[in-house]
């Protein structure tokens, strides 16, 4: 960072009423988690969470790197998301507004969320749903998809939420690594206009076979379109939940006790499950999201992930509700019926924090330039007060224009650097108390050890780029793999890194002021549109297409929109095609990777060759192929290369 560099101060008027107010209050906090984590959290924790059996420890580490946090405690989460805010008199102030994708509008109560969640959770105990259960719920955006997360918590059931983007072989995945007894999904989902199936998508995934566990698979009415229907294993969710009681005697657990699993991409080909906890994580999203985002009582809040990734389950599912915010939970997407939606939501609700992702961002640019009647000027967008980006860096021309253009520069932005695996923010700046500079995740969050550190676990000087770490556990943290203790430990705590967890990114903290900025992930992850995925799950989508393809190699590429593209090298079990006819395969391959992960996944440029540039000893080399594929000229040393006239070869291959 130079000295030109442009910084913004924390607005005055903000920083006085903020929840964390001005870099000294952000400053005593660091200090008071540094020297007692244990007093800090559990402080928090008291405050924060309403505990059935108070907790006696804050931090068990006997068994690191499997932490236990406020062990002995016992508490639910939707009583802490609902009953609790109804009790504290917010029985009739609205929890959620959705909006759906033809604009309709409706308002849930906390009261009502609370009586539609109970009958959720009744209809799932009838059916013999207990403590402990796995329940996969496949649906997009919906109050039903936020009820159904809360009924699950409410009973004790593990929930995994699966993206309606994923493919009906990535949902079978999901499903049989869960062991789930049941799938709750809608009969269709709507993006943009169009009517897309999801309950087929069930009965796909299911026919694949190993999902032998489900029971019961419950269908939420969505669009009415007809669906196949298997009696008695399918049933209308509000077939079942209409007779049921609205109260229901939540499930008290213990605060180790998993929320949910979320499936993640990692560096090897089978996505994970990440296993968090329910008293840990709750503190960690409540936390969070009360002072990265000043959350008040009077706050509109709208985060626009979906409730299938992380940031939906954190920022939507339960780090507002267990604040007793307002928020909005939208079904469409940001360019339908025009480009302009987003804005036009945050004026009609009048949404004063707003958080979405930097991809979004820049295709809402491309838009605004292209069509000025689609740009956030001509919306009123003054009752926002603070914006967050989320999932991938934000480049600081974006991140001026957001702040420009979006938060009629007088709105803070929180560039949250996070993870599915860390519950909530990690480095964050506080709108009331950190200076931003454009494309920095600036500080860690009170109480979060991030460090820079090299392959040994020693720590490197600002300036310096290195592997981002954590050195010491948070509240928030996965707590395992589901099913593979072994696999977790060997991710996210390396021996050789001391102890410390590893995030997987690599970052550098500027020279003066500390600041973090996040380089990108060190492993073979890609991110493409804040989404992420493993480069050896797409090229095992694409090695199973056994009649076709012999060999692929995954990498990344920088995009102007996306952050990320995929590329794909591609060796065919026939000679390399050209013209026409390669273009055919292409979209046969790319049709193919949707099929087998979903749409997100398909590779942008797809390239065949005779082969694959190998070392001697047969290893692919990657960072030669990501050069090809930034179309940068070979300036690596390719003195261990077997086969070095492929590399023309594939970059010609275009
Ligand atoms: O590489 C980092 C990037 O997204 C990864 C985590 O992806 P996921 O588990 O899907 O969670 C996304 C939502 C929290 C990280 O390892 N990433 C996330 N946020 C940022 C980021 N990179 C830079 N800046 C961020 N603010």
């Amino acid at each position: 960072m130079t000295e030109a560099t442009v910084q913004y101060a924390p607005p005055p008027e903000l920083a006085r009423h903020a929840h964390v107010s001005g870099r000294a209050a952000y400053d005593q906090l660091v200090a008071r988690a540094e020297t007692d984590p244990e007093g800090y959290w559990g402080g928090l924790a008291r405050e924060l969470i309403s505990w059935q059996t108070p907790f006696t420890q804050v931090l068990d580490s006997s068994q690191a790197p499997f932490f236990k946090w406020f062990a002995d405690g016992t508490l639910n989460v939707s009583y802490n998301c609902l009953d609790r805010n109804v009790e504290r008199g917010l029985g009739a102030k609205t929890a959620l507004v959705f909006e759906a994708d033809d604009g309709q509008v409706t308002r849930v109560s906390y009261q009502e969320l609370l009586e539609r969640t109970c009958r959720i959770a009744n209809g799932l105990r009838s059916l013999g749903v207990k403590k402990g259960d796995r329940v996969v719920i496949y649906i997009s955006m919906s109050i039903d998809g936020v009820a159904a997360m809360q009924a699950c918590a409410r009973i004790g059931a593990i929930h995994s939420v699966v993206f309606g983007g994923f493919s009906a072989q990535a949902l079978r995945d999901r499903i049989a690594d869960t062991g789930a007894s049941i799938v709750i999904t809608a009969d269709q989902q709507v993006r943009g206009g169009k009517q897309l199936p999801l309950k087929a998508i069930v009965d796909e995934a299911i026919g694949l076979g190993g999902c032998e566990s489900v029971r019961n698979v419950l269908v939420a009415r969505r669009t009415g379109g007809a669906v196949p229907f298997q009696a008695p294993r399918d049933l209308w969710l509000a077939e079942l939940t209409e007779g049921q009681p609205s109260k229901c005697e939540p499930e008290w657990v213990e605060a180790e006790h998993p929320l949910f699993l979320l499936y993640t991409s990692g560096s090897t080909g089978k996505p994970k499950g990440v296993q968090h906890s329910t008293g840990g994580y709750l503190l960690q999203a409540a936390v969070t999201t009360k002072w990265t985002f000043d959350l008040k009582d009077d706050d509109v809040f709208w985060c626009t992930a979906d409730i299938g990734w992380v940031t939906g389950h954190s920022y939507i599912a339960y780090g507002p509700l267990a604040l007793g915010a307002t928020e909005i939970v939208f079904e469409g997407v940001p360019t339908y019926p025009d480009a302009g939606r987003f804005w036009k939501m945050v004026q009609d609700h009048k949404v004063s924090i707003f958080y979405t992702a930097p991809t979004a961002i820049r295709s809402l640019i491309k838009a605004a330039e292209a069509n000025e009647a689609v740009h956030p000027a001509r919306y009123d967008l003054s009752s926002l007060r603070i914006l967050g980006s989320v999932g991938e860096p934000i480049n600081p021309a974006a991140w001026e224009w957001y702040h420009q253009h979006v938060g009629g520069g007088r709105c803070p932005i929180v560039d949250t650097f996070w993870q599915t695996e860390t519950g909530g923010h990690m480095i964050t700046p506080l709108p009331g108390a950190t200076t931003l500079v454009p494309g920095s995740c600036t500080l860690p969050f009170p109480g979060i050890a991030a460090a820079i550190v090299d392959e040994t676990g020693n720590d490197v000087p600002h300036g310096h780029g290195g592997i981002l770490v954590v050195k010491r556990p948070w509240p928030g943290m996965i707590r395992t793999i589901w099913g593979d203790p072994e696999r977790f430990v060997k991710s996210y705590y390396p021996p050789e890194l001391k102890g410390f967890y590893l995030a997987g990114d690599g970052a550098i903290r500027d020279a003066q002021t500390g600041y973090f900025t996040i380089t990108g992930r060190i492993d073979d992850v890609l991110n493409v549109s804040g989404h992420r995925m493993g480069t050896m799950e797409i090229e095992s989508a694409l090695v199973a297409k056994t009649d076709l393809v012999a060999e692929a190699a995954v990498v990344g590429r920088p995009d102007d929109t996306t952050g990320e593209a995929v590329c794909a090298f591609v060796v065919l079990k026939r000679p390399r095609p050209h013209g026409e006819e390669a273009k055919q395969i292409a979209k046969e391959l790319r049709d193919w990777v949707a099929k087998e992960i979903g749409p997100i996944a398909k590779p942008k440029d797809i390239r065949f060759g005779d082969n694959l540039p190998k070392t001697r000893s047969g290893k692919i080399m990657r960072r030669l192929l990501r050069s090809i594929a930034k179309g940068e000229a070979i300036t690596q040393d390719t003195s261990t290369l077997e086969n070095p006239a492929i590399l023309e070869q594939l970059a010609q291959s275009n």
